[in-house]
């Protein structure tokens, strides 16, 4: 496994939502919010995870189905086992293959998953082929170029000041495509037209310094796995590194915000 890619570690569906999980549900709302998709469509999720942008089509847009695609087995069986409804089918899959018909949805969708995917150009292509003509494709991912994810971009400056050579982990450096230029770029170059990108923010407030620090030490998420793989005493180094860098609030809090790039366009 590549250096920078061995903390990607997808299996724990808990784990993941105590990091990542309960901050994705709230922007999956933004999100639609922006589509404005129909009530009654066909759709397909590309890496539903533990079904945070799933729960939210099911609750606000009526679908007619969606299939959502996961290869993980710990978090697509988590998302079943919440989201119990006939209109949805989970599926094992990846982005590069998608277990879907050509031409069999209206809108393909996904979120936070893009950067992850080895051959994104596939992906886009997948998406563009299980939607109908004239369909939409959309995606978002955090805006990791801009820190716009301020709780990881505040645990690698940490990190990277005890350990140089965790540099090369940091997702700004992996995913430097992330910004409003270069994924309006990588839809084009996929054959999307009516391309449209815009930031989506949601605050992430932290109630206390073990709000913010537990979850990196449950190993689901590249930042975690780092965390986790830390023998104790330097984990230990890294958490006051934390404690001791974050801006809390005099009540205790840590207030943050996370800002993702929102991208839709067309399929014809
Ligand atoms: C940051 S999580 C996002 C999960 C969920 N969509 C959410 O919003 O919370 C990244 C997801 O991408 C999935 N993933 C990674 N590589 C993938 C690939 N090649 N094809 C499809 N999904 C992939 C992981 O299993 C994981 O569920």
């Amino acid at each position: 496994m590549p250096e920078q890619t061995r903390h990607d570690a997808w299996q724990a569906g808990d784990a993941y939502d105590r990091y990542m999980g309960r901050w994705s549900r709230r922007l999956a709302p933004h999100f639609l919010d922006r589509l404005k998709p129909e009530p009654g469509l066909d759709w397909v999720e590309v890496g539903c995870g533990t079904g945070a942008l799933t729960e939210a089509v099911l609750a606000r847009r009526a679908p007619h189905s969606i299939v959502a695609v996961e290869p993980s087995d710990g978090f697509r069986a988590l998302a079943e086992s919440r989201l119990a409804d006939s209109h949805v089918s989970f599926r094992k899959g990846s982005a590069e293959a998608l277990p879907a018909d050509s031409e069999s949805c209206d809108i393909a969708v996904s979120a936070l998953v893009l950067n992850f995917v080895p051959d994104r150009a596939k992906a886009l292509a997948e998406m563009r082929r299980v939607v109908r003509p004239g369909g939409r494709v959309a995606f978002y991912v955090w805006d990791y170029p801009g820190g716009g994810v301020q709780f990881m971009r505040a645990f690698w400056t940490a990190a990277t000041a005890l350990d140089p050579q965790a540099a090369d982990l940091k997702e700004d450096k992996r995913f430097p495509f992330c910004t409003a230029e270069g994924l309006t770029g990588l839809a084009e170059t996929a054959g999307l037209e009516e391309v449209t990108c815009e930031a989506v923010t949601e605050p992430t407030p932290f109630r206390d310094f073990d709000d913010f620090w537990q979850p990196f030490t449950l190993g689901a998420g590249p930042a975690p796995g780092y965390c986790a793989s830390l023998e104790p005493k330097a984990r230990e180094r890294l958490k006051e590194k934390l404690r001791e860098s974050l801006p809390t609030a005099p009540d205790g809090t840590i207030p943050m915000e996370v800002r993702a790039w929102a991208v839709t366009g067309v399929s014809h």
